[in-house]
């Protein structure tokens, strides 16, 4: 696959949002360049902890904060995404799929996360907060 750009039209119209949805991006790209390299699965999982930990913060502040309806909806997705990544774990751990398996799998839920949660859910939010 062609490496993912940022567009303009991905931007949510909060700096400190769109650049950490940049590093996702970023993340997703170097993936699909070295997901074969040795050490990737605990990096990548080191950039998931922190992308949730203070991305997901981040937003959930800036929509209490906006006041914004769908609050609670959008944090039942970002729950979804950390129970997805925790079974991630969970497989890897118990040693029954390769490093490989995980890279690719980790790869395409991101870009599908892209499509339907940060353009699709993260949108919603954007005349809100901005
Ligand atoms: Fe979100």
């Amino acid at each position: 696959m062609a490496k993912l750009q940022w567009q303009a039209s991905y931007s949510v119209g909060v700096p400190v949002l769109d650049a950490q949805h940049k590093s996702l991006l970023r993340l997703i790209n170097r993936l699909e360049a070295e997901g074969d390299r040795a050490g990737m699965v605990a990096y990548v999982f080191d950039e998931l902890d922190a992308y949730i930990r203070e991305h997901f913060r981040d937003e959930e502040r800036l929509m209490a904060a906006a006041g914004y309806p769908d609050l609670e909806p959008h944090k039942a997705e970002h729950r979804r995404f950390n129970d997805w990544l925790s079974s991630v774990k969970v497989a890897y751990n118990s040693g029954g799929v390769s490093a490989f398996y995980i890279t690719e799998t980790v790869g395409n839920f991101l870009k599908d996360w892209l499509v339907g949660h940060i353009l699709g859910s993260d949108m919603a939010y954007k005349d809100h907060l901005s």
